[in-house]
């Protein structure tokens, strides 16, 4: 499978939430199939749970769905499992795989009445093969331009109605006319530590993996609050436990086993500690520039902002600021470095002062 999205680079990190090749069969024994399998995301759950209903109510497909959020939270199982309550087939394809827009139009002739087009990593299609979609998806109305010059003819077909799900990490780099042909907009987000331990306990469950309460919670508490992460650590958790231990994940196994591929207790790794240690040794606890701070860690300010930031913000370690990244007193603690920066007094003056 090739959902990995385009900006997935440093495929050796275990907490990579981008899927590696080793997930692929993992990813697809440990889909949740239906709705109500699905751990988490209540209010996405329960909107979609509605809009499915109401178009089955109505004999009609179901308006066009952007899903979005980083990388293994579940976009690709969703559209899946959208298509499966709908008892309609799903044809997938990728931003970057539809280059001309007769591939596109030859994708959308060829479907049947009500079907879904899955297309992940939708912000990567190309403007002319995004224009061939505004008919299609306004009026169920392909127009497009073969040939060129004097032999130039404009072909117009009606195509069968579909559900068109688009898939990003992306957002704000979907193109805005196409953005706005789109009825429904989900945004998934991290996944909390009670679902966390939920997805762990259905996936241990699935793959015969005896594990007590504390080596869930162990799971859970290291996955960076993603499925796809939690699924290959415990995958590894086992693994170890097989080898060294009575073939139990317990906490103590658990914190070995985790401990020994250098994932932590929040489940941040080598790079993310270096990226926090580096603002506060090198920066003085910041504010730095993202460029700065990527050249200092060698890496692109791409990967430094869409794949190592977005967790340790959601931790409310990291802050950017207009004049650069800062480290919060939090992250001081948690790493056991002095804070230098204003107190919690200060801050709570700071805050009633809103
Ligand atoms: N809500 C959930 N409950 C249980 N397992 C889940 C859930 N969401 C995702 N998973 C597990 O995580 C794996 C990765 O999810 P999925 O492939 O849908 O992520 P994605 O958002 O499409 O990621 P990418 O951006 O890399 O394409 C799934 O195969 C499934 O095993
Ligand atoms: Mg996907």
């Amino acid at each position: 499978m090739s959902d990995s999205g385009a900006n997935s680079p440093d495929p050796e990190r275990v907490i990579s939430g981008a899927a590696q090749p080793d997930d692929d069969n993992l990813d697809l024994s440990l889909r949740p199939r239906r709705l109500a399998e699905f751990v988490g995301q209540a209010q996405v759950k329960d909107n979609l749970g509605i809009g499915i209903q109401a178009a089955k109510l109505r004999g009609e497909p179901l308006d066009h769905i952007i899903l979005y959020g980083p990388p293994g939270l579940g976009k690709t199982t969703l559209a899946h499992i959208i298509a499966q309550e709908m008892a309609v087939n799903i044809k997938v394809t990728s931003g970057p795989a539809v280059e001309r827009a007769g591939d596109m139009a030859a994708i959308l002739t060829a479907l049947q009445p009500d079907d879904i087009l899955f297309i992940d990593e939708i912000h990567r299609l190309n403007r002319v093969v995004e224009e061939v979609l505004y008919s299609a998806m306004e009026d169920f109305f392909l127009s497009w331009m073969v040939g060129k010059g004097l032999a130039a003819r404009n072909i117009n077909l009606r195509i069968n109605p579909f559900t068109l799900i688009g898939a990003t990490t992306r957002f704000s780099l979907i193109s805005a006319p196409l953005r706005d042909r789109f009825g429904s907009v989900f945004r998934l987000d991290y996944y909390e530590t009670a679902d966390m331990e939920l997805v762990v306990r259905r996936s241990a469950g699935i793959l015969g993996v005896e594990a007590d309460a504390e080596g869930i919670v162990e799971v859970a508490a290291r996955s960076r609050g993603t499925p796809r992460i939690a699924n290959r650590l415990l995958k590894r958790t086992r693994d170890y436990a097989l080898v060294v231990a009575d073939n139990r994940v317990t906490g103590p196994v658990a914190r070995d086993a985790l401990n020994r591929l250098r994932v932590d207790g929040l489940g941040l790794d080598e790079s993310d500690h270096r990226l926090l240690t580096s603002i506060i040794d090198k920066f003085n606890g910041g504010p730095v520039g993202l460029e700065t701070l990527s050249a200092s860690l060698s890496e692109d300010s791409d990967t430094v902002m869409e794949v190592w930031e977005p967790y340790l913000m959601q931790l409310g370690f990291l802050e950017r600021t207009p004049r650069g990244r800062v480290t919060t007193r939090r992250a001081h603690q948690y790493l056991g470095r002095p804070w230098k920066g204003l107190t919690e007094a200060d801050d709570q003056g700071r805050l009633d002062g809103f």
